[in-house]
């Protein structure tokens, strides 16, 4: 098994005004490649901080950050942002469409930033919605969506770059039940069947059900961990 992601002693910290606030501290974790990952803690505890620490959104103030072998944590925001578009998929709780967009041409955004042409792109984008199970509706815009069909859409578009790693932001938290457990389905689907490394925030032990590993994050410490960190 080869680590994906490997954090040690990470930590970031916020000021406000003349007031420091650590977020996280000393974070040491390291995530298999092809793991499906809860992250669970109160509210405030630090998930959002150290997802988009992860997956490149934010730069922390110490400490080091290896994906796939190569540091991010010392990249410069252009440099970061290169990266982030062609190794990390996101997926957030209100999904971010962009309103006046059909599905299909959400999902190309993120091809806009690379070499491929409008064919390619239309191509890659159908095939990210037949993935996600929504190729009838390509053409509808978000407003004409279900929820839980505009989160398929948001994982069509994390995905139509061919990320290894998934970052997803409560990607339930704003689902029904039945709607929640079919976007779990997917993910997991992603995980086994694409070999998409998943890492997930969620408040919902349901959901964090669907994962293979759950850690949980409590003021900005890793309370527990799972096995193969132990090992
Ligand atoms: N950009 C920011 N500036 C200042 N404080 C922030 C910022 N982002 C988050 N925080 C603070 O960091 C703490 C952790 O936030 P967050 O990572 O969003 O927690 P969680 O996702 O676990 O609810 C909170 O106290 C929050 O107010
Ligand atoms: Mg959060």
């Amino acid at each position: 098994m080869s680590v994906l992601v490997e954090i040690r002693k990470l930590s970031k910290v916020y000021t406000r005004g003349r007031e420091k606030i650590e977020v996280l501290h000393h974070v040491d974790l390291d995530i298999e490649q092809g793991d499906f990952l809860a992250l669970m803690g109160p509210s405030g505890s630090g998930k959002t901080t150290l997802l988009n620490l992860i997956g490149g959104l934010d730069s922390p103030t110490e400490g080091t950050l290896s994906i796939a072998g190569k540091r991010i944590d010392d990249l410069g925001e252009g440099a970061l942002a290169k990266w982030r578009a062609s190794n990390v998929g996101f997926v957030f709780q209100f999904y971010n469409l962009l309103p006046m967009l059909s599905a299909r041409r959400n999902v190309e955004l993120p091809l806009l930033l690379t070499r491929l042409g409008a064919a390619q792109r239309k191509r890659n984008a159908g095939i990210a919605l037949d993935l996600v199970g929504l190729s009838e509706r390509s053409a509808h815009k978000p407003s004409e969506l279900s929820g839980g069909q505009q989160q398929r859409v948001a994982i069509a578009r994390a995905i139509v770059s061919d990320p290894t790693l998934l970052v997803c932001d409560e990607p339930t938290g704003d689902l029904d039940r039945q709607s929640a457990e079919e976007i779990l389905a997917l993910l997991q689907q992603l995980n086994r069947d694409h070999g998409k490394t998943i890492i997930m925030v969620t408040h919902d032990p349901k959901a964090a059900e669907h994962a293979r590993h759950v850690l949980h994050l409590d003021k900005g410490t890793l309370v527990d961990r799972p096995e193969a960190v132990l090992a």
